[in-house]
């Protein structure tokens, strides 16, 4: 699904959110409802292409948690509504690269013991953060590796990475919510949202 760099968004007063994120937001990119009816369609697609393995699903956090837990649940119920039940583990693993709106040079990975055959991500920006994951994971030799992410940016770079199966491909834009932070702050907020230069210079470090 794609958002266009055009796309106007909408309006912050045609939904609700938190009081305490009033003036920090520009507009609301993508309403909460419907990444859920977008990670629905993408869990069956995954559920159709699994065949009769069984998942590890590697959730990455934190940015992860919101769209691995939705998608999970939806797996869930389209394997208990049909007659081969998918067994799913759930593992996770912490990833840390951005300060403020930048992404840094150094990366930190922290747990994720098992091996895995699909992650589940929040977005992929430049795409560095998923190579150097994929490169860890590879060492586990799992059969199969999936990646699932909510958002792929449209950057100008062409090596960006291509997950298997995404939810949205959107603007080169700083965006928030639905778990994806600035700096620690907007992951109670349920709708992707862009931030403006009020929320930036207010949540800054
Ligand atoms: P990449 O290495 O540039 O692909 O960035 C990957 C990670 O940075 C993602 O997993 C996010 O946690 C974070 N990130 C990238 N873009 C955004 C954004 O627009 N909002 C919030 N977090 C972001
Ligand atoms: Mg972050």
């Amino acid at each position: 699904m794609q958002i266009s760099d055009n796309w106007p968004g909408y309006s912050l007063d045609l939904f609700t959110y938190p009081q305490h994120y009033y003036g920090d937001l520009e507009y609301v990119l993508i309403p909460h409802g419907i990444i859920v009816d977008r990670t629905e369609r993408l869990a069956k697609d995954i559920v159709q292409d699994i065949g009769d393995n069984d998942i590890v699903v590697l959730c990455v956090l934190k940015g992860g948690y919101k769209f691995c837990a939705d998608l999970v649940e939806h797996i869930k119920n389209l394997s208990r509504n049909s007659e081969r039940f998918i067994s799913m583990k759930v593992e996770f693993v912490r990833l840390k690269s951005y300060h403020n709106d930048q992404s840094m040079q150094d990366m930190q990975i922290m747990g994720g013991d098992d091996l895995s055959k699909l992650t589940g991500k929040d977005i992929v920006g430049t795409g560095r953060t998923m190579k150097v994951l994929l490169n860890n994971i590879e060492k586990y030799k799992p059969k199969m590796i999936k990646v699932a992410s909510l958002l792929v940016k449209r950057t100008s770079r062409p090596d960006g990475y291509r997950p298997d199966y995404y939810g949205f491909e959107i603007p080169d834009l700083f965006v928030v919510g639905y778990a994806l932070d600035y700096n620690e702050h907007f992951r109670d907020l349920n709708h992707i949202c862009v931030i403006n230069d009020h929320g930036k210079a207010k949540y800054r470090v």
